[in-house]
C-alpha cells in the first residue's frame, strides 16, 4: 500500500526570510534561524493507487500548488498514480499562523514516504523549500538553520527551554500572502542595508544561542524583527501586517522587560504576536497577559509552544 502519514511542526523565525533571490527556485537572499512549534502541528495523509481516477486533496488548501508540489516527488519516484490527501492542523487553519510551513514540511515527508523514495534529511529540506521557502525549517529538529539551498539543526529541542508564547489576536486569514510580499521584498530603499547587517545578526543569534544568553538572543530577535517590517512597509506596494493591539502587546513588552520580566516580541507576516521567554518565566507571561483587562478582551487564543521535533513519519 503506497500510504503514509507525518507530523510537522510550524516554526518561528529569530532571524528571517524576506525577499528571495530565486523566487521560482525559492532561494532566500539570507540566512535565517527558527525553532520548531509544538503547540501548531500539521498532519498529513497521502494515499497514491490506480484505483484512483483524480488528485483530491484536502478542502481549503491551495489545490493547484500542493498538486505542484506532489507531482515533483511523483517525478523523482518514477510514478504516476493518483493521489488522495486528507492533513489537519492542531491550530486553527484561519489564525493567520504560517500552516504553509508545517504543510509542506508535513506534506513532503508523507508523500516522500508513501512513494518509497530514500530522502536525506538534507534532500528533504530540500524539496520542502519549492514547496514553501519556510517549510525547509520545519524539517530538522529543534533549533534550525537554513542557509541558501536547505537547512538543517543547529540544536535538539530540548538543548534549551524556551517558550514562544503566541498570542492571537486576530483569526483571519492575511490579506496579502508572504509570496507575493516576498517578489516585493527588494523594491524597498532599505532591502540592501537589511542584507548588509543581517548576516551580523546571524553571528549575533548564533553566538546567544551557544551561550544560552537570552538577554542578547532577545534583543537580536527583536531587532531583526523590526528590520523585516521596517522592509515590508517601505517596499512598493508596502505591507502594514500589524493591527492596534499588535502594536499596544509591542509596548507593552517594553514595559514588562522594564519592571524585570525577560520577554521579547517576534511577529511573522500577520498580526498576531510571538512572545519568546525562558521556560522559568512562561507563568509570569501567562499571568500579565491575563491581568491586563483590555488584552483579555483582544486576545483570541493563547498558544504555548516549546522548541519540538522536526517532520517525522508517525
Ligand atoms: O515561507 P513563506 O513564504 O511563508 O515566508 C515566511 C516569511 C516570514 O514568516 C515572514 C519570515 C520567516 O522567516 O518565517
Amino acid at each position: 500500500m503506497m500510504k503514509a502519514t507525518a507530523e510537522a511542526s510550524a516554526n518561528i523565525a529569530f532571524i528571517k526570510y524576506w525577499g528571495r533571490k530565486d523566487a521560482r527556485l525559492r532561494l532566500p537572499y539570507n540566512a535565517s534561524i527558527s525553532m520548531n512549534l509544538s503547540g501548531c502541528v500539521t498532519t498529513t495523509t497521502v494515499e497514491f493507487s490506480r484505483d484512483y481516477e483524480q488528485d483530491i486533496v484536502a478542502e481549503g488548501f491551495d489545490k493547484k500548488r500542493i498538486i505542484t508540489h506532489i507531482d515533483r516527488l511523483r517525478k523523482l519516484a518514477g510514478i504516476q498514480q493518483r493521489v488522495h490527501m486528507k492533513t489537519k492542523n492542531s491550530f486553527p487553519t484561519s489564525a493567520g499562523i504560517a500552516s504553509s510551513a508545517s504543510g509542506f514540511a508535513a506534506l513532503t515527508v508523507a508523500a516522500a514516504a508513501a512513494l518509497g523514495l530514500k530522502l536525506s534529511e538534507k534532500e528533504l529540506t530540500n524539496l520542502s523549500r519549492l514547496g514553501s521557502g519556510s517549510a525547509c525549517r520545519s524539517i530538522p529538529d529543534g533549533f534550525v538553520k537554513w542557509e541558501d539551498s536547505f537547512a538543517y539543526s543547529l540544536y535538539p529541542p530540548e538543548y534549551w527551554d524556551l517558550r514562544d508564547v503566541l498570542v492571537i489576536v486576530k483569526q483571519t486569514q492575511k490579506h496579502v500572502s508572504s509570496s507575493t510580499g516576498h517578489d516585493g521584498a527588494a523594491t524597498s530603499p532599505d532591502f540592501g542595508k537589511r542584507l548588509e547587517t543581517v548576516s551580523g545578526r546571524i553571528v549575533r543569534i548564533q553566538e546567544a544561542l551557544r551561550t544560552k544568553n537570552f538577554k542578547a538572543f532577545g534583543e537580536v530577535t527583536e531587532e531583526d524583527c523590526l528590520d523585516m517590517h521596517h522592509v515590508m512597509q517601505t517596499q512598493s506596494p508596502p505591507l502594514f501586517y500589524w493591527n492596534n493591539t499588535t502594536k499596544r502587546i509591542m509596548d507593552a513588552v517594553t514595559g514588562w522587560r522594564a519592571i524585570g520580566l525577560p520577554v521579547y516580541f517576534t511577529i511573522d507576516a500577520g498580526p498576531n504576536v510571538h512572545l519568546i521567554c525562558e521556560g522559568k518565566d512562561e507563568k509570569k507571561v501567562m499571568k500579565v497577559l491575563q491581568s491586563r483587562i483590555w488584552l483579555r478582551q483582544r486576545i483570541k487564543e493563547i498558544i504555548v509552544n516549546k522548541p519540538s521535533k522536526g517532520a517525522r513519519v508517525v
